[in-house]
C-alpha cells in the first residue's frame, strides 16, 4: 500500500517521469501517459475469452467494421473446442464440442471460413466397434439390455417438446414468464414424471451430459440445453466435414492476429470499466510485455464466477448474482489401455431411476478408431463438486481399473496422452433462484457498466444456441451502443 501511495504521489508532482516505465508501471497503473505508445491498443470492443462465444462474437463485430481486440488466456482459440492429433496416423480427434445443430447460423458461421460440416452419422460410428453397460461403482459389464424402444422415446420426446412449446422465448435463452411458472422450476425428476417422458430420460442425459444430479436440478437445467432446435437436430448432427472442429478457430486466429486483434496466452491484471473519460481500460500481460487496452465496451464470456471476475473491476451487484453459481466438473482425457479395443462403454446404474450412474465417475469411453489403443474418457462430478486436474486423474485411473479387475481384462496401465479439465461446467442456480427470478437479475445486467455478457453460463453448454443468444441478445445492443 505505502509503496504504492509514493509512487501516485511521485507522478502527480513530476508529470514527466510517469512515461518512464517504473514502479507505477508494476502496480497495475491504468494511466495510459504510463505507457508508451506501442503497449496501448485502443479498440470499440474488448473481448474476454476465445473460446466458441467469443471467436464468435469477435468475427462478427469485425465483420460489422467494429474493432476488436480478444484476450484469450490460452496459447490458443477454442476452449471447449479442442482436437487432438494423433501422432501415430497423424489423424484428427476432437476430445472436445463436436457437433452442431442443423440451422442456418451453423452454416454461414462455418462457410465464413470456407467450412463446411456434414451430419455425423451415430449409427456408422457405432458399427464401427460394438457397445457395453458397465456399472462404475463395482466395474461389472451389464448383462445386455432389451434394444431401445424408438417408439417410446420418440413419444416421450414429443410431450417433452409440447411442454417446451408453451415457451418459444427460451429458444432465444433465459426469458422466463413473470411469475416463473412452476414447470420450469420443479425438479426434473418430477417434471418426468408429470409429463410422463421416463422414456427419454437416458437420451436426454446422453446428449446434455455432464449435469451431475439432473433429476434434482430445476428443469429449466434440462430445457436450456435439450431446447427444441437440440430436439429438431437429433437426426441431423452437424460436425467439420474434416472431422476437426478446430480448423475453423485455427482459421479465426489467423485472421485476428492479421488485424492485431488478438492477444493469446494473456493475463488481465486490472480492468477499469467506467473511466473517467467514459470508456473501459484492461491491463493486459501478454507474451511481449504489458498492454493497456483501451476500448468503449467489454463483453465478457469466460466463465462469471467472482474469482476469475476479480480482475475485471466486478463490482457489488454483480457478485450477489454471480455468487449464486453452482457448477460442476468435466474432465476429459485420451488415454491409452483404457480397456477393450473398439468397444464404446456407457456408465449406467441399473438400481437408479432411470438407470443414471450416480457422479463423481466416468460418464463413458469411446473409441478414438483412429488408433485402437487411445480412447476418450469422460468423467464428470456431481454439482459444486470440482477436482484438481491430478484428483481429476487419479478418479479416472482408479474407475479404469476397476472395470479392469472387475471383468479379468489385462491389467494394463492406463496412461493419459491428453487430458482437459473443463470446469468450471453447466454455471447453474437451483430451483428456489430461479423461481424467484434469478435470471432476470441476471439479464438485467447486459449493458451496464459498458458491459456486455455472453457464454455458456448466459445461454447453454450448446455452442449453436450460444451463437444465436449472442448474435440475437447481446451484439445489437452491443454495436448500438458503440454510437
Ligand atoms: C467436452 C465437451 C464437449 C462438448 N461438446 C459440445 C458439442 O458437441 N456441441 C456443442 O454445441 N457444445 C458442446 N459443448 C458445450 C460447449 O461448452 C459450448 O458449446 C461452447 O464451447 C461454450 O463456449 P464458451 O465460449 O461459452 O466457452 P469456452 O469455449 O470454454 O470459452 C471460454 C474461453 O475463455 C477463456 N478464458 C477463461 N478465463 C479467462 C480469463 N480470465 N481471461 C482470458 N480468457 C479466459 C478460456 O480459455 C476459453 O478459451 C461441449 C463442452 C465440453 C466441455
Ligand atoms: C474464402 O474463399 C474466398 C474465395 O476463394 C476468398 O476470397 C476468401 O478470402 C476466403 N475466406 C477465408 C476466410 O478463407
Ligand atoms: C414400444 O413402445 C410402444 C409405445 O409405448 C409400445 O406400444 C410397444 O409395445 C413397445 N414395444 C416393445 C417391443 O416393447
Ligand atoms: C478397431 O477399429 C478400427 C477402425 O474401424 C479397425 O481398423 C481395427 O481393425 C479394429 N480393431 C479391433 C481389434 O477390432
Amino acid at each position: 500500500m505505502r509503496s504504492f501511495a509514493i509512487a501516485a504521489a511521485a507522478v502527480a508532482v513530476l508529470p514527466g517521469i510517469a512515461a518512464l516505465p517504473g514502479p507505477s508501471h508494476k502496480a497495475n497503473n491504468l494511466n495510459e501517459a504510463a505507457y508508451k505508445p506501442g503497449c496501448v491498443l485502443k479498440t470499440d470492443v474488448i473481448v474476454v475469452g476465445g473460446g466458441g462465444v467469443g471467436t464468435y462474437a469477435a468475427i462478427q463485430l469485425k465483420d460489422q467494421g467494429k474493432k476488436v481486440v480478444v484476450i484469450e488466456s490460452k496459447a490458443r482459440l477454442g476452449g471447449h473446442t479442442e482436437t487432438f492429433i494423433d501422432p501415430e496416423s497423424g489423424a484428427p480427434i476432437d476430445m472436445g464440442v463436436k457437433l452442431y445443430h442443423d440451422e442456418p447460423i451453423v452454416y454461414e458461421w462455418f462457410s465464413r471460413f470456407n467450412l463446411s460440416t456434414s451430419r455425423f452419422d451415430l449409427s456408422a460410428v457405432a458399427s464401427l466397434g460394438s457397445s457395453q453397460n458397465v456399472d462404475f461403482r463395482t466395474g461389472q459389464v451389464l448383462p445386455a439390455l432389451p434394444a431401445l424402444n424408438q417408439t417410446a422415446l420418440a413419444a416421450a420426446l414429443m410431450r417433452y417438446a409440447a411442454v417446451l412449446q408453451k415457451y418459444p422465448q427460451l429458444e432465444g435463452g433465459f426469458y422466463l414468464p413473470d411469475p416463473v411458472p412452476e414447470d420450469l422450476y420443479m425438479p426434473f425428476g418430477q417434471f418426468v414424471q408429470k409429463y410422463d417422458i421416463a422414456d427419454a430420460v437416458q437420451f436426454i442425459f446422453g446428449l446434455t451430459s455432464a449435469f451431475g444430479d439432473i433429476l434434482e436440478l430445476p428443469a429449466l437445467q434440462q430445457f436450456r440445453t435439450m431446447s427444441l432446435g437440440l430436439v429438431a437436430t437429433t437426426n441431423n448432427f452437424q460436425t467439420s466435414s474434416v472431422n476437426s472442429n478446430s480448423l475453423l478457430f485455427e482459421k479465426a486466429t489467423v485472421e485476428l492476429l492479421a488485424a492485431n486483434s488478438l492477444l493469446l496466452s494473456s493475463k488481465v491484471l486490472a480492468t477499469e470499466r467506467v473511466g473517467k473519460d467514459g470508456g473501459v481500460k484492461v491491463l493486459v500481460d501478454t507474451p511481449n510485455g504489458r498492454t493497456l487496452v483501451i476500448a468503449k465496451k467489454i463483453l465478457l464470456t469466460i466463465p462469471p464466477t467472482p474469482a476469475a471476475l476479480a480482475k475485471f473491476d466486478i463490482n457489488q451487484e454483480e457478485l450477489s448474482i454471480f455468487g449464486q453459481f453452482q457448477a460442476v466438473g468435466y474432465y476429459t482425457s485420451i488415454v491409452r489401455n483404457a480397456g477393450p479395443v473398439n468397444v464404446t462403454v456407457q456408465n449406467l446404474a441399473l438400481d437408479q431411476p432411470y438407470a443414471l450412474p450416480p457422479m463423481p465417475a466416468i460418464y463413458n469411453i469411446n473409441p478414438t478408431f483412429v488408433n485402437p489403443s487411445l480412447s476418450l474418457v469422460y468423467y464428470g462430478t456431481k454439482v459444486g463438486d470440482i477436482l484438481s486436474d491430478d484428483q481429476a486423474k487419479a478418479a479416472i485411473i482408479t474407475d479404469l481399473k476397476r472395470f479392469q479387475a472387475a471383468n479379468g481384462l489385462p491389467a494394463t496401465e492406463p496412461e493419459f496422452v491428453a487430458f482437459s479439465n473443463h470446469s468450471p461446467y453447466n454455471m447453474l442456480v437451483g430451483s428456489e433462484a430461479t423461481k424467484n427470478g434469478f435470471y432476470k437479475q441476471l439479464y438485467a445486467l447486459q449493458g451496464k457498466r459498458n458491459t456486455f455478457w455472453s457464454g455458456a453460463a448466459w445461454r447453454a453448454h450448446d455452442s449453436s444456441s450460444s451463437w444465436a443468444f449472442t448474435k440475437n441478445s447481446v451484439l445489437p445492443a452491443l454495436v448500438a451502443s458503440l454510437g
